[in-house]
């Protein structure tokens, strides 16, 4: 690690000293393709069939905007740096790679796009069409970033052609409402069978949780195990990458899954439970305490994602942690185990798909590499 690097970062509770908070304008409406139906709750499909490939309604955009804004001012009160991304205007354009034509989703969730590993800040190559291009909103600040002394690596962009997709992949499947309920163990992902195939390796960052020399990832609807081992084999020995697997129907990032507090401590989705026996014994004999906190309450619309955006939270350090304002009996249960809660008006921000963890990514944290189990 070159000490001079403005970006460094090796876990998610090391004292926070910058961040990127997302940024939304620009963002449009995914076009409701037969892979996009795995990450749009079916409640929603008609308002994506009206709009997709088109701008959200200017209302919904506004009040995102100024979540994302609360959620700066509530980091800087807090000592911690934000940076912000560009704004774009051309996310609605139609744009055309010799695979396939789309629109720009280009939401403010750069937990999705970027992965900060030590010095090292990654973009990930993604896996839905509507998001190829949405790196280029933080190409400003990364170059900024590398400038000043910070490896920038973009990870191999799949081609995205049909082969990546699984077309015959069960409608009935995407239809659970993803975290809640019942779920046949029939159900895709649960059966092995994603939206993504092997194709090529793809991968969202955000399926990728950081403890140290150990990183676990989740093979979901949008990272693949070929991603994975991309990951594993560019990281290297100082890293140790686990793949983990989690009961949720319609795995799509594991923020809102398994969530680490602190050294010790990670949030467990009560819905969505870890059911990899090898990663359950590292986590067991490496001591670490495993907390269920209490479902969401949030009075906001859920687009594509479950109302479990309550523990998609953001760890200032291993006492504050940043929490939505409304999710009351979250706040709570926090306090309970000793943290202190630090407040934001986040929920419209919502629909988008993110909360608190998707919309931001760490590009420093006071620390270094160390092995927790
Ligand atoms: N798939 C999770 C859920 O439905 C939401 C995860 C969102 N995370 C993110 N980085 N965009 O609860």
């Amino acid at each position: 690690m070159k000490t001079s690097s403005p970006v460094c970062s090796y876990n998610e509770w090391d004292p926070l000293e910058e961040v990127i908070v997302g940024t939304i304008d620009g963002v449009t409406a995914p076009v409701l393709t037969h892979d996009m139906k795995t990450f749009i709750r079916k409640d929603y499909w008609t308002f994506y069939q009206q709009y997709g490939g088109k701008p959200y309604p200017k209302e919904l955009v506004q009040k995102a905007a100024r979540a994302l804004d609360n959620l700066q001012k509530v980091l800087e009160d807090e000592g911690v740096v934000v940076r912000r991304p560009d704004s774009v205007d051309y996310a609605h354009h139609v744009f055309k790679t010799p695979y396939f034509e789309s629109a720009g989703f280009f939401n403010a969730d750069v937990r999705d796009v970027l992965l900060v590993v030590g010095d090292e800040i990654i973009e990930a190559p993604m896996s839905q069409r509507c998001r190829y291009f949405e790196f280029l909103r933080y190409r400003t600040l990364i170059q900024e970033y590398f400038d000043k002394g910070s490896i920038w690596t973009a990870a191999p962009k799949p081609r995205m052609a049909n082969s990546l997709y699984d077309w015959d992949y069960p409608e009935e499947d995407m239809a659970f409402f993803r975290g809640e309920g019942n779920v046949p163990d029939s159900v895709g992902p649960l059966n092995g069978r994603f939206i993504t195939t092997e194709a090529e390796p793809c991968f969202d960052a955000a399926d990728f949780t950081r403890f140290g020399r150990d990183i676990l990832a989740q093979r979901s609807h949008v990272t693949n195990d070929l991603g994975i081992k991309w990951m594993q084999r560019h990281l290297g020995s100082d890293y140790r990458i686990h793949t983990v697997k989690f009961r949720d129907p319609g795995p799509i990032h594991m923020d809102a899954t398994w969530v680490p507090i602190g050294e010790g401590r990670v949030l467990s989705c009560p819905d969505r439970p870890c059911i990899s026996s090898d990663v359950l014994d590292m986590f067991k004999q490496g001591g670490w305490e495993i907390f269920y906190p209490p479902r969401g309450v949030a009075e906001a619309e859920f687009h594509m994602s479950s109302r479990w955006l309550s523990m998609n939270i953001l760890m200032i350090d291993q006492e504050r942690v940043v929490v939505e304002k409304s999710e009351e009996p979250t706040i709570r249960f926090f306090k309970e185990i000793g943290l202190k809660p630090i407040l934001v008006d986040f929920k419209d921000h919502y629909i988008f798909g993110g909360g608190l963890h998707c919309a931001t990514c760490d590009v420093r944290r006071r620390g270094t590499l160390q092995s927790y189990f």
